[in-house]
């Protein structure tokens, strides 16, 4: 294949100056309300990806969408404090602003937000309001991690008052936020679309995570067995009951040393609540915590 000509690469790279310059980096709330209502007075569409940072390619693929599906997009850049239920976890959080504003300047992003805590909660990083959650919450992750919801739906709710996105893209690798994110967005009356966007694997299956950044080359070489544990579950579970299942995908996770499963769970995909059995429900998910050394790593797969 002939190479392009010389000018032509030339010009690519000044258009891909162009995007990187348009992007501007917002750092307080008035900024960022004075440029939502300029864009939404002129009649702009916006898109917003909420992100804790430590960008990697699941995020990007979040942002690509919204790119295209948007007028504008907004990807806020913020460790939210109040949704740590454990100060450590907290202080461990990867945190690379700098390269995630550079990639998002790459990806035709028009605003990274970038708040500093006291920005975002001038009265101190607390909770101020108990959100109506639903069941959803209660299960999983909400049962492990107390309040993490609760901090979760506060700084979601935020976000969507400062940006009134039309779209909001979430990952589905946090498969029961996005449940509990949707139970927030209909008891506070909020009008945006949750967008689900597809768990981005490793080439080894590992689900993309900002956490696998904290992970020891060794701890890295065990973390696949994961999401091949869960594999192997859904061709176990096509003649086993749902129990059996549980107990299988458990102990094959539990028999790698270095992993230690914190809950297993296989639910409806809609209310996120237990079933027994495959009939059910016609969308079974099976949700999974598992530490890997201190790291926890959460996954899930499609069973129904
Ligand atoms: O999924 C995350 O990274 C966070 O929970 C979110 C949605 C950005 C809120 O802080």
């Amino acid at each position: 294949m002939r190479s392009l000509p010389s000018r032509v690469g030339n010009c690519a790279q000044c258009l891909k100056k162009i995007i990187e310059k348009r992007m501007i980096i917002i750092k307080t709330v008035s900024e960022l309300e004075s440029y939502v209502s300029r864009e939404r007075n002129n009649g702009r569409s916006i898109g917003l990806v909420p992100t804790m940072g430590a960008l990697h390619e699941g995020h990007l693929s979040l942002v690509e969408r919204a790119v295209r599906e948007n007028d504008d997009v907004i990807v806020s850049v913020f460790v939210n404090p109040t949704q740590f239920n454990n100060p450590d976890d907290l202080a461990s959080y990867p945190r690379t602003e700098e390269e995630d504003c550079r990639q998002l300047a790459r990806a035709g992003v028009a605003v990274a937000f970038v708040p500093e805590v006291s920005e975002m909660y001038p009265q101190g990083a607390v909770r101020e309001k108990e959100f109506r959650l639903g069941t959803a919450a209660e299960v999983m992750e909400g049962k492990f991690r107390p309040g993490h919801f609760q901090g979760v739906a506060q700084i979601v709710s935020r976000l969507f008052e400062l940006c009134r996105p039309n779209r909001a893209y979430f990952g589905e690798k946090d498969f029961q936020q996005i449940a509990v994110i949707r139970n927030m967005v209909e008891s506070e009356g909020i009008d945006v679309d949750i967008i689900p966007c597809p768990i981005k694997r490793a080439d080894d299956g590992l689900a993309l995570s900002s956490r696998n950044a904290l992970l020891t080359p060794a701890q890295r070489v065990i973390a696949p067995e994961i999401h091949k544990a869960l594999k192997a579950g859904v061709e176990y579970s096509k003649e086993h009951g749902v129990g059996e299942t549980r107990e299988y995908v458990v102990g094959l996770i539990d028999a790698v040393e270095g992993l230690q499963t914190e809950y297993f769970e296989i639910v409806d995909a809609r209310t996120l609540l237990p079933v027994e059995e495959w009939s059910e429900s016609p969308e079974v998910q099976g949700c999974i915590t598992v530490y890997c050394g201190k790291v926890r790593l959460i996954d899930n797969i499609k069973f129904r």
